[in-house]
């Protein structure tokens, strides 16, 4: 078997699983932490329900995987930039991550991981969708895939009055980031472009890129390529933010949805 210690429930066979048997409100041991990792990359999204973390956990969680990511701008919690805050409610203006996008991809360097731990739920939905960015990649064309492997393209982010009162931790960034790179661990080539994010194709005139980019972005929202999850309190998801991008339904308008969002560092992409 190969899984000796957790149970992996897929929720499609594209992308998405449930892990069963892992208990997150203490410290992962090697063996355990190995398993989630395999099945992590074997999945792109991991789901635990149940799992009543508490903030000190959820970092310890999160370094398990690598040194932490501050976001730009998000309010946190504890007074510890880690935490990042993702909430919704009845005076919100936007809900945060409400169009498809990988976190962060104007940064140098975007984050590897994201781990959201969801603490308030509606009544009725709130549901997050994820789509396999390996899998919209491999259903492209051959020509298509040879014409965008050498291509580049501009990542913008402007963070200005998005989280309202909330001073930014940093200047909003910008990064030149290949369209197509390929995973650290797996090695798979994927898609790298995400409407949230990803302004221009190097090198194309604008109408050109305007035109590719809103083909790509129709591409990848296209549901085979998605899981979509249903969340319940004290549910815990890590999605790899490098081969994956994620859109989060606010359909539950004055009802209030909360969590926490760790997040760990990634290196910089490469073709
Ligand atoms: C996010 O983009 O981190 C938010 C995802 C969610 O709220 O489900």
């Amino acid at each position: 078997m190969r899984y000796q210690l957790i149970e992996v429930e897929p929720l499609t066979p594209t992308i998405g699983a449930v892990i069963h048997g892992a208990d997150l409100t203490k410290t992962l041991d090697d063996e355990t932490y190995s398993e989630i990792h395999d099945a992590w990359m074997e999945h792109q999204v991991l789901f635990f329900r149940n799992q009543p973390m508490t903030n000190e956990r959820h970092l310890e969680l999160g370094m398990r995987f690598g040194p932490l990511h501050i976001h730009p701008a998000a309010p946190f919690a504890d007074d510890n930039p880690a935490l990042m805050v993702v909430h919704t409610d009845k005076d919100s203006w936007r809900n945060n991550g409400s169009g498809w996008h990988s976190d962060v991809s104007a940064d140098e360097e975007p984050p590897m991981a994201s781990i959201l731990h969801i603490r308030e739920v509606p009544s009725q939905g709130g549901d997050t969708l994820f789509a396999n960015m390996y899998a919209a990649y491999e259903a492209l064309s051959e020509p298509m895939r040879k014409f965008l492997d050498p291509l580049a393209a501009i990542h913008t982010s402007d963070y200005t009055n998005f989280y309202g009162e909330h001073k930014p931790q940093r200047e909003s960034p910008t990064a030149t980031h290949p369209v197509v790179r390929t995973h650290p661990v797996t090695g798979r080539k994927l898609l790298y472009v995400n409407r949230g994010f990803t302004r221009q194709i190097k090198d194309l005139s604008r109408a050109e890129s305007r035109a590719l980019l809103d083909y790509l972005f129709e591409h990848a929202a296209q549901p085979r390529f998605h899981c979509r999850f249903q969340w319940e309190k004290d549910t815990v998801a890590m999605w790899d933010n490098r081969c994956t991008q994620h859109l989060a339904v606010w359909d539950y308008y004055p009802e209030t949805r909360s969590g926490i969002r760790v997040t760990v560092k990634g290196d910089r992409p490469y073709h």
